[in-house]
């Protein structure tokens, strides 16, 4: 399996409740190298944009909203396999139906706030990795 990347975002629940330490910790133990990190905050048009593929969905403005409300923690991580490993680490978007021991499972209480983002293809990983970061902050 090749080495490849994946992105990922830490979202304003999980670091309003004190997770990070938590998650970063279980994404290190699973063998997940980060290549960029950082603390930062998402405007409404970061979110917007970034989220441009559901903006006809009825829970579009929440989840602008809800993005925005506060600091995030944004990064870039590697890995054989990294896009599928980590979406398998994270658990399915609700956490009601993510499996035991995944990262929505143990620190998300909603759909809606779901703590954690993973991105969902190759080409979205590098689409947003380069959202976020320039060249120049990755290692
Ligand atoms: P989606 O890309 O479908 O899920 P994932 O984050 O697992 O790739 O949805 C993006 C985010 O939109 C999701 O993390 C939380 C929010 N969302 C809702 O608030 N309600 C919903 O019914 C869905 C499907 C998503």
């Amino acid at each position: 399996m090749a080495k490849n990347r994946t992105f990922t975002m830490l979202k304003p629940d999980a670091v309003e409740k004190g997770h990070i330490g938590a998650i970063l910790e279980k994404i290190s133990a699973s063998g997940f190298r980060i290549v960029a990190m950082k603390l930062t905050q998402m405007t409404t048009k970061d979110a917007q944009n970034f989220y441009a593929v559901h903006s006809e969905r009825p829970f579009f403005a929440d989840l602008v909203e809800y993005m925005t409300r506060g600091p995030i923690v944004a990064a870039i991580l590697e890995k054989d396999n990294a896009v599928e490993d980590f979406r398998t680490l994270i658990g399915a978007t609700n956490p009601a139906d993510a499996a035991e021991g995944t990262i929505r499972k143990m620190f998300a209480d909603s759909i809606s706030e779901n703590a954690v983002h993973g991105s969902d293809s190759d080409e979205n990983a590098f689409i947003e990795s380069a959202f976020h970061f320039s060249g120049r902050e990755m290692f």
